[in-house]
C-alpha cells in the first residue's frame, strides 16, 4: 500500500519542520546559555584592524564572532608588554576598541592577563643598572593593576589576574621561579589577587595555568587557592587553559580534575581551548611560550587537508570534554576557545613552528567543523556519532531541512 500524505499534513509537516529548524538554528553561544558562557580569544597582534576595519577574510571571522560566542578575550592586546610597553606610558586604544565593542555587541569581556612571567617587558624587572627591588617591583605591580583593572572598572567582569605560576618538574607540581616570585618572593600572587579586587571589587578573579589536566598540578592550584582564600585573599576562579589535543585528556581525567578543583568552591573556566591534532613531538604537552621544537616534516603531515577520519576523531573528542563540563555545569562560567578559525591558530606554530595544525571549530575558509555541529547535537539530541561533513552552515538549516523531507 503506497503511503502519501494529503495535501494538509504536508503543510502541517512542513510548519512541524519549520518550528524544528528554528529551535535547531540557535548560534552556539545560545545552545549552552544555560550551561556557562562559549567565548572565542581574537586579534592577532591588533584588536582594532579586526573589529574595527577588518579585510575580507577578516569579516567572516568578525561575524563567527558576533554570532556564535557570548564572551570575548584579548588573545595578545591586554598583556603587559602591548598595554605599558614603557614605564608610565599606557596604550589603551586597542583594548577600549574590544570593550566598546563588546559592549555594543552584548558579549562578556575575560581580561587576559594581569601578572605573568612572559610577554612582560624587560624594564619591570630592573632598575638602574640593576634588579629592582622587591618595593620596586610591588609598587610597579600595584600601579599597572590599578591603572588597566580601574580604567575598565565594571565593564571588564572577568580578570585572569595571575598566569602560569605553577610548573611540573621531574614530576612534582612547584613554583615557577619567575621574575616575579624571585623578586617579590610567593606572596606576589596574593598581591596581585589584592590590587585586583581594590582596583573593582566587583570583577571577577581567576588564577589561570596550562596542563591543569594534570593531577599532581590540578592538586597544587587546589591548594593554593584553599589557602589564599582562606587569609581572605580574592580569588574567585581558577582557570584551565585547555591547551589539549585529540590524545588528551580523556574525559575521566578531565572529570576527576574538574572535581578536585571545584572543591575549592571557587568557578572554573576553560580559558584557551583548542585541540590540536598533529603528533606531539616528544612527550611534550604544555603551552610554555619558551618552547620551541625543531621543524620536521613528519611533525606536519596534513600540510593541505587533514584526513576526514581525524577530523571525525576531533568532533568526537570535543563532544567528550564537551559532555564533561555539562556534567560540572555549576561550577563552569565559561568556556573560551583560543581562537575562532585554524588559519589565524597559534597551534600552527607552536610548538613547532610552520606547522598546518587544525584545532578549532571553524575551517581555514571560516566553516563551521564537524566539532562544531557535534557541540550543536550534544545540546540538541544528546547526539553520538558521526557528523555529516557537508553541513556547512552553522546554523544547521540544511541538514534539519533535508531531513524533514525525505
Ligand atoms: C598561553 C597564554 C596565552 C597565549 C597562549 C598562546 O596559554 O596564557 O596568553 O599566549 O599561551 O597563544
Amino acid at each position: 500500500m503506497e503511503f502519501r500524505l494529503k495535501r494538509y499534513e504536508r503543510i502541517i509537516v512542513l510548519i512541524v519542520g519549520i518550528m524544528a529548524l528554528s529551535c535547531s538554528a540557535e548560534p552556539l553561544w545560545k545552545s549552552y546559555e544555560s550551561d556557562f558562557l562559549i567565548g572565542a580569544a581574537v586579534g592577532g597582534r591588533n584588536i582594532a584592524q579586526l573589529l574595527e576595519n577588518p579585510k575580507k577574510d577578516l569579516i567572516q571571522v568578525k561575524n563567527l564572532l558576533s554570532q556564535e560566542f557570548n564572551s570575548v578575550t584579548a588573545d595578545n592586546n591586554m598583556k603587559w608588554e602591548y598595554l605599558q610597553p614603557r614605564k608610565g606610558q599606557f596604550k589603551f586604544d586597542k583594548t577600549d576598541v574590544l570593550v566598546d565593542w563588546a559592549e555594543e555587541n552584548g558579549k562578556a569581556v575575560a581580561g587576559h592577563v594581569l601578572v605573568w612571567h612572559s610577554q612582560t617587558p624587560k624594564w619591570v624587572f630592573r632598575d638602574g643598572w640593576g634588579q629592582a627591588s622587591r618595593e620596586v617591583l610591588i609598587e610597579r605591580m600595584r600601579q599597572h593593576i590599578h591603572t588597566v583593572v580601574g580604567r575598565y572598572k565594571g565593564r571588564i567582569k572577568y580578570w585572569d589576574v595571575v598566569n602560569e605560576a605553577v610548573l611540573v618538574r621531574d614530576g612534582v607540581a612547584v613554583f615557577r621561579d619567575s621574575p616575579w616570585r624571585k623578586i617579590i618572593g610567593d606572596d606576589y600572587i596574593e598581591l596581585a589577587f589584592r590590587f585586583a579586587h581594590e582596583a573593582d571589587p566587583e570583577a571577577h578573579l581567576i588564577y589561570n595555568d596550562y596542563n591543569m589536566n594534570d593531577l599532581r598540578k590540578a592538586k597544587f592550584v587546589a591548594n593554593m587557592v584553599n589557602e589564599l582564600r582562606s587569609k581572605g585573599v580574592p580569588v574567585h576562579g581558577i582557570g584551565m587553559q585547555g591547551h589539549w589535543h585529540l590524545e588528551y585528556p580523556s574525559a575521566k581525567e578531565l572529570d576527576e580534575v574538574i572535581h578536585v578543583l571545584k572543591r575549592t568552591g571557587t568557578k572554573i573556566s576553560i580559558t584557551e581551548l583548542d585541540l590540536s591534532v598533529l603528533p606531539s613531538p616528544g612527550d611534550y604537552r604544555g603551552a610554555d611560550l619558551g618552547k620551541s621544537i625543531e621543524h620536521q616534516e613528519k611533525l606536519n603531515p596534513y600540510r593541505n587537508e587533514a584526513p576526514e577520519d581525524v577530523i571525525q576523531e576531533q568532533a568526537k573528542k570535543y563532544k567528550d570534554l564537551f559532555q564533561v563540563f555539562l556534567d560540572h555545569s555549576e561550577a563552569i562560567e565559561r568556556v573560551t576557545f583560543w581562537g575562532i578559525s585554524d588559519k589565524y591558530s597559534w597551534k600552527n606554530n607552536f610548538p613547532v613552528r610552520g606547522r598546518t595544525d587544525y584545532p578549532l571549530l571553524f575551517d581555514r575558509d571560516h566553516k563551521p567543523k564537524p566539532a562544531y555541529h557535534a557541540l550543536q547535537d550534544l545540546k540538541i539530541n544528546n547526539f553520538s556519532g558521526e557528523v555529516d561533513k557537508n553541513r556547512n552552515d552553522p546554523l544547521g538549516r540544511l541538514s534539519y531541512f533535508v531531513l524533514i523531507n525525505e
